[in-house]
C-alpha cells in the first residue's frame, strides 16, 4: 500500500516536473531572443556613435579567446585559400595593396597569418618577418609550412598588443583578420601599430566598413568594428590615411593604409 502510494506520487511529480519543463524552455527562448534583439540595438548604436571602449557591448563579442577558439578548431589543410576565389584576384590584393607598401628587405609584422597564404610572399621579399597570431594551431601550420627558413619569428600574441619593441618594424600586413576583431582590442592593436612602426612606414588593414546591418554582420561573421573606428584610431595613433577603399574585400569591408608621420 505505502509503496503505490510513493510509486503514485514520484508519477504524479514526474509529470509536473515535465510540465513545469515545457514553460521554462519556452521562458528561456524569449529570454534569449529579447537579449539577442537588445544586444543588436546597443551594438548597432556603439557603431553609430564609434563606441569602442572596455564597458561596450561589441568589447564582449569577437574577443582572443572567441578568436583563440575558432582558427584553433579549423581545418586548415587548404592553408587558407578557401578564402582566395581566384588567382587573379590574390594576384590583384598583391599588386594594389601588398608589394607597393611593404618594401624589399625590410622587416615586417603581419598579424593573423592563417595557413601563411599571405607569409609565402611577405617572407620571399622581407628580410624578416614577425607572424603573430592568436591561435597556436595557425602558427603551428605556419611552422611547419616555412620550417626550412630561418627568416621568420612567431609570435603567439595575447590578441591585443604587439611585443616587439619601438621603431623596428617597416610595414605591418593583416588581411581577414580585424573583421574579426572586437574596436576596443582593435583600439590596442593600432596604438601599438603607432608604437611598432617605423616613421614612413605603413600599415595595411582589412576591416570591416559601417553599412552592414546587424544581421548582415553575423551572417557573414564580422565584428563591430567600422571604417570610421580605424580612422578615429589610426589619427589618434600618429597615422595619416593614405587609402581607404572597398575595392578587392567582400561586401561590407574596407581596406585601410595607414602611414606612420
Ligand atoms: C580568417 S583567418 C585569415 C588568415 C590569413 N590572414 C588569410 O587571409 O588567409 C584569421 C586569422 O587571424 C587570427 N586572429 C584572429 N584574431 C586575432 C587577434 N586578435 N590577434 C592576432 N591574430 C588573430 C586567427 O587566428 C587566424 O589565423
Amino acid at each position: 500500500m505505502l509503496r503505490s502510494m510513493q510509486n503514485a506520487s514520484s508519477r504524479a511529480s514526474g509529470r509536473s516536473r515535465r510540465s513545469l519543463r515545457i514553460p521554462f524552455r519556452a521562458f528561456d527562448a524569449v529570454c534569449r531572443a529579447v537579449t539577442t534583439y537588445v544586444e543588436s540595438l546597443l551594438t548597432d548604436t556603439e557603431r553609430r556613435y564609434g563606441l569602442w571602449k572596455s564597458w561596450t557591448v561589441s568589447a564582449t563579442r569577437f574577443t582572443a579567446g572567441d578568436n583563440r577558439g575558432w582558427w584553433n578548431s579549423h581545418d586548415w589543410s587548404c592553408l587558407g585559400e578557401e578564402w582566395t576565389p581566384d588567382p587573379t584576384w590574390k594576384a590583384s590584393v598583391l599588386n594594389r595593396f601588398l608589394l607597393p607598401f611593404v618594401p624589399p628587405g625590410g622587416r615586417v609584422l603581419e598579424i593573423g597569418p592563417g595557413g601563411g597564404r599571405w607569409t609565402e610572399v611577405l617572407i620571399a621579399r622581407a628580410a624578416r618577418v614577425y607572424v603573430l597570431d592568436v591561435a597556436e594551431v595557425p602558427l603551428r601550420v605556419c611552422r611547419h609550412r616555412f620550417s626550412r627558413l630561418s627568416t621568420v619569428t612567431y609570435v603567439r600574441g595575447d590578441g591585443r598588443t604587439v611585443p616587439l619593441v619601438e621603431r623596428s618594424i617597416d610595414a605591418i600586413w593583416a588581411y581577414d583578420v580585424f573583421v574579426h576583431v572586437n574596436p576596443h582590442d582593435a583600439r590596442s592593436y593600432v596604438t601599438e601599430f603607432g608604437r611598432v612602426l617605423r616613421r614612413g612606414g605603413h600599415a595595411v588593414l582589412h576591416h570591416p566598413g559601417h553599412e552592414l546591418t546587424t544581421g548582415e554582420r553575423a551572417l557573414q561573421h564580422r565584428s563591430d568594428l567600422t571604417d570610421l573606428m580605424i580612422n578615429e584610431f589610426a589619427r589618434g595613433s600618429g597615422f595619416e590615411i593614405v587609402l581607404q577603399t572597398r575595392e578587392l574585400v567582400n561586401e561590407g569591408d574596407a581596406l585601410t593604409v595607414l602611414r606612420k608621420k
